[in-house]
C-alpha cells in the first residue's frame, strides 16, 4: 500500500483526482464509491471534465453498492447519488445509462446480486474507495467473509448510525440490507484508490494499513492487493 498524507481532505483528493486522471484509459471501467467521502474528488473530476482534461464519455462506472427496497427517488439511493456528483453537476461525460449500479429493488435482491456480479466480474480498472468507521468498504461489515463476491448484506448499527445523517438524523429510516460487491470482487480491480478523512476514520485506517489482516477489520484484505493508494488527510492519518 502506498499512504499519501496531505494536511486537509481536499488537498488529498486533489492527488487522488490526478491519479485517475493520469491513469485512467477510456473506454474503461471506474469503480465508484458512495458516502461523503468521494464528494471532494467526485468535484475535482467534474472540473478536469470541463477544462477537457478527464472525460468518462465511452466509460462506464460501477457502483459498489446499494440500499435493498429504498425508494427510487429517495436522494440517498446510492444510484441517484452517484447520478447527482458523476452525470448531474456538469457531468464527467458519463451517460446515465453507463452507470451501474446494483438493483436495489429487485424483487429478488439475491438475483440482483448475482446479475451484478456476472456484469462486474472482468474487474474495473481503477476502484475509488471509502473507508467505514468499523473498518467496511462498501458495505462488507466486520466478520463478512473475506472470500465473498457480490452478495445481499446486512448492516451493522455502527453503520446504520453513521449513515443516519444522511436520513434526517433517524437511524430508523436507514435500510437495514444492501446489495454489495463482495471483498473478492473488490480486490478483483487493477488498481484501487482509497480515501479516508477525519478523526472518526483513525482506528479504521491504522488497522487496515498497518494491521493484521483480518475479517475485524474488513479494508485489512486490501494489503494483498499489489496497487492500493491510501489517500489521507493530517486528522484519518493521526493513528498511524
Ligand atoms: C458507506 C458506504 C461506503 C463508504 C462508507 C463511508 O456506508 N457504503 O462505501 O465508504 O460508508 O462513508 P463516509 O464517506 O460518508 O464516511
Amino acid at each position: 500500500m502506498r499512504v499519501i498524507i496531505r494536511d486537509t481532505a481536499d488537498e488529498a483528493s486533489r492527488l487522488a483526482a490526478q491519479q485517475i486522471i493520469d491513469g485512467f484509459t477510456p473506454p474503461g471501467r471506474l469503480g465508484v464509491a458512495t458516502g461523503s467521502t468521494p464528494l471532494p474528488l467526485y468535484r475535482e473530476l467534474r472540473e478536469a471534465y470541463a477544462r477537457g482534461e478527464f472525460t468518462l464519455e465511452g466509460s462506464t462506472a460501477w457502483a459498489l453498492d446499494e440500499y435493498v427496497g429504498i425508494d427510487k427517488d429517495h436522494p440517498e439511493r446510492y444510484r441517484n447519488v452517484l447520478l447527482t456528483e458523476l452525470v448531474g453537476n456538469g457531468g464527467t461525460g458519463l451517460a446515465a445509462e453507463d452507470l451501474k449500479t446494483p438493483d436495489g429493488k429487485a424483487e429478488d435482491p439475491e438475483e440482483a446480486a448475482r446479475i451484478y456480479e456476472q456484469m462486474i466480474a472482468p474487474g474495473v480498472d481503477i476502484q475509488i474507495l471509502g473507508l467505514g468507521s468499523n473498518g467496511h468498504i462498501g458495505f462488507n461489515e466486520p466478520f463478512d467473509s473475506l472470500n465473498s463476491r457480490t452478495h445481499v448484506g446486512l448492516l451493522t448499527g455502527t453503520t446504520r448510525q453513521d449513515n443516519a445523517r444522511f436520513f434526517d438524523d433517524d437511524i430508523s429510516q436507514v435500510p437495514v440490507h444492501c446489495v454489495t460487491q463482495g471483498l473478492a470482487t473488490i480486490m478483483t480491480a487493477k488498481s484501487i484508490v482509497l480515501l479516508a478523512f477525519g478523526e472518526r476514520k483513525a482506528e479504521a485506517v491504522a488497522r487496515i494499513v498497518e494491521g493484521a489482516v483480518t475479517q475485524r477489520w474488513p479494508g485489512s484484505i486490501l494489503q494483498f492487493h499489489e496497487d492500493v493508494t491510501v489517500y489521507l488527510d493530517e486528522a484519518a492519518a493521526s493513528g498511524l
